[in-house]
């Protein structure tokens, strides 16, 4: 874990209850996504970050979902437990903030099978339990209002019995949007808010769904730090062009370093991709970026609304359709950034770097995965990826 700016008292361990002084929507009527700029102040905290670094935050469960599970346990809201650092606390005050329970773990699976009188509840439990993917298929798709709706013979000894199968809260990690420098004492993040359904009930994200739907405005009730990042960080000089791949809230970081670079008067010239379903509703940041690009300070920005059109257009295919500028650029020394979803978006434009280095330079296929993932990534350290 590293350490927080030297200057604060607040780290992930003595997290800083901020105060949330804004939120905006980023994404628009009949937009198939929730995306908010949620402004949160640190005035007082003495926390500071850099463009690329990322806010951690503590979620909240909301207290419908908390009243419903200590409801069906039959246990009081009020009844004294203590919470995973020993500290005392209420049984209501643990489930709020202290332990998961939008998603259910498989230790707790186990040990409702124990709570559950003999008969057909407990064989249909165990029939789940002991078989490892119908467990993970089970879990997955369930908070545990579902399951001791589903399993209501079930009933824990105490309290505590019950949030020892728990797992405890852990935070949130957001990459900050804003420059410092350009908003003086807050942090700008671009959150889609978590929200499906399943077996008939409406659930959200721990974090996501707290910002959305709990945290007061001009509260101080948020807590947060900063995770600083060791290697996502602008080029130290500031006339190297920079190439930025961020579709959906992958764009948070390169809104951070637009503002940087145009406060920095850096000379350099910034070259984005982004993508997301929609540009009539989906288009965030859009009037900024825009504007950034009329006033010269985004040279380049090309587009990718995926679901504008009968076929998909991602990121990717715009950099393919650039590819013997992108290759230009590299090859004048700019840095590559990509942001956002690991699991298909980032392989997908890893491919699309290697792709280019051969047509457009000419590499055979290993030299090219040798000049993007050796020279690129790690000699040269100027393909810096931040996903997740
Ligand atoms: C370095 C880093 C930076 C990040 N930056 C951002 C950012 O700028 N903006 C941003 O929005 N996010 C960002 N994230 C993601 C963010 O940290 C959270 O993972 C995200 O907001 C979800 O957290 P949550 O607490 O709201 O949801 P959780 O409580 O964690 O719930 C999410 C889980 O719900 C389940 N789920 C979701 N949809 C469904 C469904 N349809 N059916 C069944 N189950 C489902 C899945 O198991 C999913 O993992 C970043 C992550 C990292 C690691
Ligand atoms: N852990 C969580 O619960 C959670 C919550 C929020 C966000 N996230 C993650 O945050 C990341 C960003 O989410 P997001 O909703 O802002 O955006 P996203 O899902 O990455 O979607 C943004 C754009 O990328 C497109 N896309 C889909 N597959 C792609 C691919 N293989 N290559 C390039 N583009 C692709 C999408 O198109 P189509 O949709 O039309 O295919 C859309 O136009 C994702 O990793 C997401 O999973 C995670």
């Amino acid at each position: 874990m590293e350490a927080p700016p030297a200057a604060s008292p607040y780290s992930r361990k003595n997290p800083f209850l901020a105060e949330l002084t804004r939120h905006d929507r980023l994404t628009g009527r009949g937009s198939s996504k929730d995306t908010r700029q949620f402004v949160l102040s640190l005035t007082g905290s003495g926390l500071t970050y850099t463009p690329g670094d990322s806010l951690g935050v503590f979620g909240r469960h909301s207290p419908e979902l908390v009243e419903e599970v200590i409801t069906l346990l039959g246990f009081n809201g009020g009844a004294a437990v203590n919470n995973p650092k020993g500290q005392p606390t209420t049984l209501r005050q643990a489930l709020l903030r202290d332990y998961t329970i939008n998603r259910a773990n498989r230790k707790m699976m186990a040990t409702l099978a124990e709570c559950i009188p003999q008969g057909e509840q407990r064989n249909r439990l165990m029939g789940i339990v002991d078989n490892s993917d119908a467990l993970s298929e089970y879990i997955n798709t369930r908070d545990y209002v579902d399951i001791l709706k589903e399993f209501h013979e079930a009933r824990f000894e105490s309290p505590a019995a019950f949030l020892a199968q728990l797992s405890p809260v852990v935070p949130r990690l957001y990459s900050i949007a804003s420059s410092l420098q350009a908003h003086p004492n807050e942090a700008h993040l671009c959150i889609t808010v978590v929200r499906y359904e399943t077996h008939g009930r409406a659930k959200k994200g721990l974090a996501s769904g707290f910002f959305a739907d709990h945290s007061d405005m001009f509260v101080k009730n948020i807590p947060i730090y900063v995770q600083e990042s060791r290697t996502f960080r602008l080029p130290p000089d500031g006339s190297t062009d920079i190439i930025m791949c961020g579709p959906g809230v992958g764009l948070a970081p390169f809104r951070a370093f637009l503002e940087q670079r145009a406060l920095d008067g850096a000379t350099g010239r910034n070259w984005l991709f982004f993508g997301e379903q929609r540009r009539e509703t989906d288009f965030l940041y859009g009037n900024e970026l825009l504007e950034y690009q009329r006033a010269g300070k985004l040279h380049r920005l090309d587009l990718a609304f995926s679901r504008d059109q009968s076929h998909k257009i991602y990121v990717q295919h715009r950099m393919l359709e650039q590819g013997k500028e992108l290759w230009s650029w590299l090859q004048s020394g700019a840095y590559f950034y990509v942001c956002g979803d690991a699991r298909h978006m980032a392989k997908d434009v890893h491919q699309t770097l290697i792709d280019i280095a051969q047509k457009e330079g000419g590499l055979s296929p290993e030299v090219a995965a040798d000049y993007v993932n050796v020279t690129l990534m790690k000699t040269e350290k100027r393909y810096l990826r931040d996903v997740y």
